[in-house]
């Protein structure tokens, strides 16, 4: 291969979903900067991060947008989702009602976004053992049900994270 081979880029817009304070800027976080906020406050319109991914050497920049969870602190949602190729659609595994709520992110997804869209399901928190409420089978039978990979993660201690944004990545490449 050629320099230019190795020079090209890619740019994929993927998104993150969920109710508010399930996890999803913490993902980020960590992923694009390792870092983990212990008191990280509600994210307020929308943020972006570019990020550069190594699948099979070669390099894909993908940009990930983070907005509120909360509805009074979102951003414009067509805006949001215009161009999307992948989501990432997050509940908090300590928290049923964040659970019950993915069947709605997944309506707005799919409203506002090409049909085509990627997407994991993501139980974080995994860390919290002591306080889960939702069942690992229970994510893994409603992803299958939705057409969607799944991973439960952990931006505390780091658990699958990567992994997860990658998952999605190979996917849409
Ligand atoms: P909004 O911006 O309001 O939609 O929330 P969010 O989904 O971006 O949640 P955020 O990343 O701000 O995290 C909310 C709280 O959960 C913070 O106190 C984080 O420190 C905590 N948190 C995030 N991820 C984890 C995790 O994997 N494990 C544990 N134990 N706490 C986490
Ligand atoms: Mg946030």
């Amino acid at each position: 291969y050629g320099e230019e081979e190795h020079s090209q880029d890619y740019l994929f817009k993927i998104v993150l979903i969920g109710d508010s304070a399930v996890g999803k800027s913490n993902l980020l976080a960590r992923f694009a900067r390792d870092e983990f906020y212990p008191n990280s406050k509600s994210t307020i319109g929308v943020e972006f991060q570019a990020q550069k991914i190594f699948i099979d050497g070669k390099e894909i920049k993908v940009q990930i947008w983070d907005t509120a969870g909360q509805e009074r602190f979102r951003a414009v949602t067509s805006a949001y989702y215009r161009g999307a190729v992948g989501a990432l659609v997050v509940y908090d595994i300590s928290r049923r009602q964040t659970y019950d709520s993915i069947g709605r992110w997944l309506s707005e997804l799919h409203t506002h976004s090409d049909m085509n869209v990627i997407t994991i399901l993501v139980g974080n928190k995994s860390d919290l053992h002591d306080t889960r409420e939702v069942g690992i089978d229970e994510g893994k039978s409603l992803a299958e049900a939705e057409g969607m990979f799944f991973m439960e993660t952990s931006a505390l201690n780091s658990s699958n994270v990567s992994s997860a944004f990658e998952t999605i990545v190979k996917e849409i490449y």
